[in-house]
C-alpha cells in the first residue's frame, strides 16, 4: 500500500503557506489504518522494549493501538495541566515561543526500555522533549517510529544517535 495516497493534504491549514497532512483519511480507511499499525509493529519488532510513549493527541491514535498489538504498556505524553498525578515536564523552543509536555513521574522506571510513536516528525521538538523526560527518569529510548516525516524540516538533526524510522517521507 502507498500510505501517501491515503493522507489528505490541506493547503493553508492552520495558516497560510502550510500544507497540513491530515491522517483522519487514514483512520477512516480500515485497511490503511491496519497497514499503518502493522508497519509500526514491524519496525518495533527489531528492538526489545517494555513501554510505548505517544504524544498528545495524534500520538495516542497510533501509540495505543500499537501497544495493544504488541502487548506492551502505553504511557501518554500530555500537554500541560492534563495529568492528575505528579509529573515531570520539559519545555522546548518553537519558531515563535515555547511549548511544554508532561508525563507522570511514575510512568517510567529506571532501566525501562521504551519506544516513542507519533504520526509525524516535523521539527523534532515533540520527540526531543519526550526523550528528555524518559532519560530524566532513567529510561532508555530504543526506537522512535512515525507514520510520516517532513524531511525538509530536518527534525533528525536534533535526534542524532537515536534509532528513527518513518513509513513515508515528504
Ligand atoms: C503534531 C504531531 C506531532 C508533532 C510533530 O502534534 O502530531 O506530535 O506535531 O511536530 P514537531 O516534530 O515539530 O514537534 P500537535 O502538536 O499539532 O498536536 P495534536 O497531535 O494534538 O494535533
Amino acid at each position: 500500500m502507498n500510505l501517501k495516497d491515503k493522507i489528505r493534504n490541506i493547503e493553508g491549514f492552520p495558516k497560510e503557506g502550510i500544507g497540513f497532512k491530515d491522517i483522519t483519511t487514514v483512520l477512516k480507511d480500515k485497511d490503511a489504518f491496519k497497514y499503518s499499525i502493522d508497519e509500526l509493529k514491524k519496525m518495533s519488532s527489531e528492538v526489545e522494549f517494555d513501554t510505548i510513549l505517544g504524544p498528545e493527541a495524534r500520538g495516542f491514535l497510533v501509540g495505543a493501538p500499537l501497544a495493544y498489538a504488541t502487548n506492551k504498556a502505553f504511557v501518554p505524553v500530555r500537554k500541560p495541566g492534563k495529568l492528575p498525578a505528579e509529573t515531570i515536564s520539559y519545555e522546548y523552543d518553537l519558531e515563535y515561543g515555547t511549548d511544554k509536555l508532561e508525563i507522570h513521574k511514575d510512568a517510567i522506571n529506571k532501566g525501562d526500555k521504551v519506544i516513542i510513536v507519533d504520526d509525524l516528525l516535523a521539527t523534532g521538538g515533540t520527540v526531543l522533549s519526550t526523550i528528555k523526560m524518559v532519560e530524566e527518569l532513567g529510561g532508555e529510548v530504543v526506537g522512535i517510529y512515525f507514520l510520516m516525516e517532513l524531511t525538509f524540516l530536518n527534525g533528525r538533526k536534533h535526534l542524532e544517535g537515536y534509532n528513527i524510522k518513518s513509513i513515508i517521507e515528504y
